[in-house]
């Protein structure tokens, strides 16, 4: 805003010593209007309209050679025009708003959309996205991660298997050891998860490196790359601790649900070579206060209601 004063008194400078405003001058004063629009909408515009209208209005003269003054006429119709350039102009951004909020929901809902198509094809219930989501953002929240990036997040961990969707039925249900094949299969999920995504908006760019890296491993010996360590994506190292983890908790077609110690256990083993260390400490650490999610559902967790919890601290 003082940037902006700055701005309308430079200009205020310029029509001056440019010989008052009989001059092309003026139409500069167009600049910090727009600018002001773009910034702060309608209201910013009026106001700002109304100021430049006054420094290039009574004390401004028309011609400052010959001394003549601007009559009240002249410089009130500027303001005037200048106002309804600001209105105009705020206006036409404000919708622009609108149109963003609009686009933003409606990809937000094709997300949602997916995660109930999951649901479907995995025979589970959508808590089980929700649960991996919301113990991802609780430990994402111990480890320091900040809003868009817990955005980013939940949605990689709300959508991690969604390239599960194109696996067919006898491999994903199989209740016992995948072969060679099926396994080969399997292991494109989380390239085509993050394709899926990617088609939706370039926006989600965080999003689909969560979704490709949730299953490479801190040793390297993970899939689909193989990379290691700090090479995988903070969100992918965050995912990989809490969807194994409630993986083990539940009853899967190839394995019957394993007790809460004895998932944790095999977290604590995968320290270090499955897991990054850090997010096994913190995962522990966040376990053991009671902030870890494991039968109970969460409410209508969306991602509206999770970002005003994140804002009331409810998930720290
Ligand atoms: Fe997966």
């Amino acid at each position: 805003m003082f940037f902006l004063l700055l701005f309308i008194l430079l200009i205020g400078f310029i029509v001056f010593y440019a010989g008052g405003t009989n001059t092309v001058w003026p139409h500069l004063m167009y600049l910090p209007i727009i600018f002001a629009s773009f910034l702060f909408r309608k209201t910013g515009g009026i106001i700002t309209c109304i100021v430049a209208g006054i420094i290039l209005g009574p004390l401004m003269p028309l011609n400052v050679e010959l001394g003549l003054t601007q009559s009240t006429y002249a410089w009130v119709l500027r303001l005037l025009i200048f106002t309804g350039i600001g209105v105009f102009s705020g206006s036409l951004f404000k919708m622009n708003d609108k149109t963003v909020k609009k686009v933003k929901l409606l990809q937000a809902q094709t997300l949602k959309t997916f995660v109930s198509l999951l649901a479907l094809r995995l025979q589970q219930t959508e808590d089980h996205c929700e649960r991996v989501a919301y113990n991802a953002l609780v430990l994402g929240k111990e480890i320091g991660l900040s809003g868009n990036e817990l955005k980013d997040l939940y949605w990689a961990g709300i959508l991690h298997d969604l390239g599960k969707l194109t696996i067919s039925e006898e491999i994903l249900l199989k209740p016992s050891q995948l072969n060679e094949t099926e396994f080969q299969e399997i292991k494109k999920h989380p390239i085509v998860g993050a394709q899926i995504i990617m088609s939706v908006s370039e926006e989600y760019q965080k999003v689909t490196e969560g979704i490709i890296t949730h299953h490479e491993k801190w040793d390297g010996t993970g899939y689909p790359y193989g990379i290691r360590g700090q090479e995988i994506s903070i969100y992918g190292r965050i995912l990989a601790v809490v969807d194994v983890f409630e993986a083990l908790c539940k009853e899967r077609p190839y394995h019957k649900a394993r007790s809460e110690e004895e998932a944790l256990a095999i977290i604590q083993a995968g320290k270090g070579t499955h897991f990054d260390p850090l997010m096994v400490e913190k995962f522990l650490k966040i376990y053991n206060e009671g902030r870890i999610i494991v039968n109970s559902s969460i409410p209508a967790l969306y991602w509206r209601k999770t970002k005003k919890a994140i804002k009331r601290k409810k998930l720290q």
